[in-house]
């Protein structure tokens, strides 16, 4: 953590939590936030489905006064305007739910959905378009990771996926490193693994975008974060919060992993 970066824990929901636990899960979050002052920035990211309910559940509690300010993001977000893109949804009916941020680049849309990293930069710059910050995830496998092509691996993420993006599309984004061998495994990257990939991400930003913006972007980590290991992460200088899937489902451990990462 560095304290010219505000620190951002994002849940990403992932396939999980329609409606009716979206407002359950809000309901006893808030209740435990009530009367908090947080120095980091809480996003919560569920299906598109359950956007409503939680644009709606934030929208009603900020109004009441007794909210700590939870930014909403989308899991996904097309590349495309409008038209015969069955299954798809675009940034401007997102924009409508208040969405201020979309995670593009996950492992799980790569390997999944086999989105190439032109496909992901199609995406990011759509984002950009209707303003909406982009939560954009790189990491390697094990594969990659054993095989010493770590920093090649993420240099063809970061340079691909960000190509043609300005200074200033670049001061609305946010990169989540997950290296994807920590993702759902239980098995997190240690923070000394964790840190050495941050300070090299940082690095290439500031080979493509100069000092300036680099020190300036937050650099998000996910991977099996868990309220026990959010606290040493979150003391590396270069990790600026979490992305948070299986420990974000409970809203106790979402808040822990918040209280315990953004500690000073
Ligand atoms: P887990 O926290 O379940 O490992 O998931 C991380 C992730 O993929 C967040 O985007």
């Amino acid at each position: 953590m560095n304290i010219n970066r505000k620190p951002i824990f994002a849940a990403n929901w992932k396939m999980n939590k329609g409606a009716s636990e979206t407002e359950d899960f809000v309901k006893s979050f808030l209740s435990k936030t009530q009367g908090q002052s947080f120095s980091c920035e809480i996003v919560i990211a569920p299906p598109f489905v359950s956007l409503p309910k939680l644009a709606d559940l934030l929208h009603t509690a900020a109004t009441g006064k007794n909210a700590h300010a939870i930014q909403i993001a989308a899991q996904n977000c097309s590349q495309f305007d409008s038209g015969a893109y069955t299954g798809e949804i675009s940034v401007l009916m997102l924009r409508e739910f208040f969405v201020h941020y979309v995670i593009l680049g996950h492992s799980e849309r790569r390997a999944i959905y086999g989105e190439t990293d032109a496909i992901i930069n199609a995406k990011m710059k759509k984002a950009r378009e209707a303003n909406l910050k982009p939560i954009f995830c790189i990491g390697e496998t094990l594969a990659e990771r054993e095989s010493g092509k770590l920093e090649s691996v993420l240099r063809t993420q970061i340079t691909e996926g960000l190509k043609d993006l300005t200074d200033k599309d670049m001061a609305e984004t946010v990169i989540a490193y997950e290296p994807v061998w920590a993702i759902g495994t239980g098995v997190t990257a240690t923070s000394q693994q964790a840190q050495d990939a941050h300070a090299f991400v940082r690095s290439v930003i500031a080979e493509l975008y100069g000092a300036d913006t680099a020190g300036r972007i937050r650099i998000q980590y996910g991977g099996s974060v868990k309220p026990g290991n959010a606290a040493e992460l979150m003391a590396c200088p270069d990790i600026d919060g979490a992305l948070i899937g299986g420990a974000a489902l409970e809203p106790q451990s979402f808040f822990e992993i918040i209280v315990n990462g953004s500690a000073e």
